[in-house]
């Protein structure tokens, strides 16, 4: 099969994570006889510096040319300290997203046998937990209106929603859930936003569609609780934007590192693949970067994008090993052991496809 992926490498730590999961996908291609046609594009601080612009036209036309778009990272401290910044790496992702019809993201969040005792979290809270968050990602409060008043002295942002795209994202959420343990958890704050009342007007109205599904209502404080609680009393999450994004960093932490987690964008025709972990500046060109999660993103694509769910299931199983057998880089390692390059993990788990 021909598979034309879209490379965004974008910032920070991107570039070094990314390198690893090309070079696993190019292993998968090979086994299984693919052929991947890589196309390199600029995004974010990195676009910036080239071109005046995060998420240039060029790059725009590169990835709807491809088949799927394999993403790095996406920020840099530079913008993060200069409130009055008038471009930002960030909108290019934003930018992105928008154009490309990226409306539901797909974070799953489960444990690692090998790695319990990473996460700060006891063992027996979140043993077994695999979840799912899908948040909605090109609406709510990231694109409504936004501004100054007074002078400047007043600041406005606006979360408005409509029932389609609700609705869509809603329907993705109980496809999945049909597809795992058929439970649903809608997460709003309806007690008080008027926004989350039209989300549980529209999941309600959809229920009887889906009568095997069983569906739970709760606020997004209390589930921001009970996920660190009794993470693995859940299954599918629904939510909007800002909520969504909190609660999935929130959720990284039971897994035991951000640097395993991974995610896609799904929408229209193509999908993003992505770690959540974001650019981490601190780490950036030391090779030391945990790539399992760009990996794993590079999974979910064979997966979602191409259905090609054997090559998934063997990137998934030489992270494994990589895990048992301890070819971890420095914030998953033991006390007193070696922490391996992020090159090094990218090495191993390449070997380890033949
Ligand atoms: C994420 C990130 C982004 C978001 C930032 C970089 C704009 O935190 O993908 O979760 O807030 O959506
Ligand atoms: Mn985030």
């Amino acid at each position: 099969m021909q598979l034309k992926i879209a490379l965004l490498a974008g910032d920070g730590i991107g570039p070094e994570v990314i390198d690893q999961a090309v070079k696993v996908c190019d292993a998968i291609a090979k086994k299984f006889n693919h052929d991947i046609i890589w196309l390199p594009a600029l995004t974010g601080a990195a676009a910036i510096e080239a071109v005046g612009e995060p998420y240039p036209d060029e790059t725009h036309q590169i990835c709807i040319s491809s088949d799927a778009v394999l993403f790095g990272a996406i920020g840099h401290p530079r913008f993060d300290n200069d409130p009055s910044a008038k471009v930002r790496p960030e909108q290019g992702l934003l930018k992105m997203r928008q154009m490309l019809g990226l409306f539901a993201n797909v974070r799953p969040t489960f444990t690692f046998p090998s790695l319990i005792d990473k996460s700060p979290l006891k063992r027996e809270r979140i043993e077994g937990t695999d979840l799912l968050f899908l948040r909605e990602l090109t609406g709510g409060i990231y694109f409504g209106e936004r501004g100054r008043k007074d002078n400047g002295h007043t600041a406005f942002d606006t979360c408005t929603y409509t029932r389609k795209e609700i609705e869509r994202l809603a329907k993705k959420g109980f496809d999945l859930a049909m597809t795992r343990r058929k439970k649903l958890c809608c997460v709003d704050k309806a007690n008080v936003l008027e926004s989350s009342r039209l989300w549980r007007e529209t999941v309600q109205a959809m229920e009887n569609d889906y009568p095997e599904v069983e569906v739970a209502y709760e606020f997004v404080d209390a589930v921001a609780m009970r996920l660190v609680q009794w993470p693995n009393s859940y299954d599918v999450l629904i939510t909007e934007n800002l909520f969504g994004d909190i609660l999935t960093d929130e959720a990284s932490v039971i897994s035991g590192s951000m640097g395993l987690m991974p995610s896609a964008s799904v929408g229209a025709d193509i999908g993003l693949y992505e770690p959540i972990h974001g650019s981490f500046p601190q780490a950036a060109g030391k090779n030391i970067a945990n790539p399992l999660a760009t990996v794993l993103s590079a999974a979910m694509m064979f997966e979602m994008s191409f259905g090609l769910e054997k090559e998934g299931a063997l990137i998934r199983n030489v992270v494994d090993q990589s895990l048992a057998d301890g070819i971890v880089t420095e914030d998953l390692v033991e006390v007193g052991a070696k922490a391996f390059k992020t090159s090094e993990v990218g090495d191993y788990l390449t070997s380890k496809i033949v």
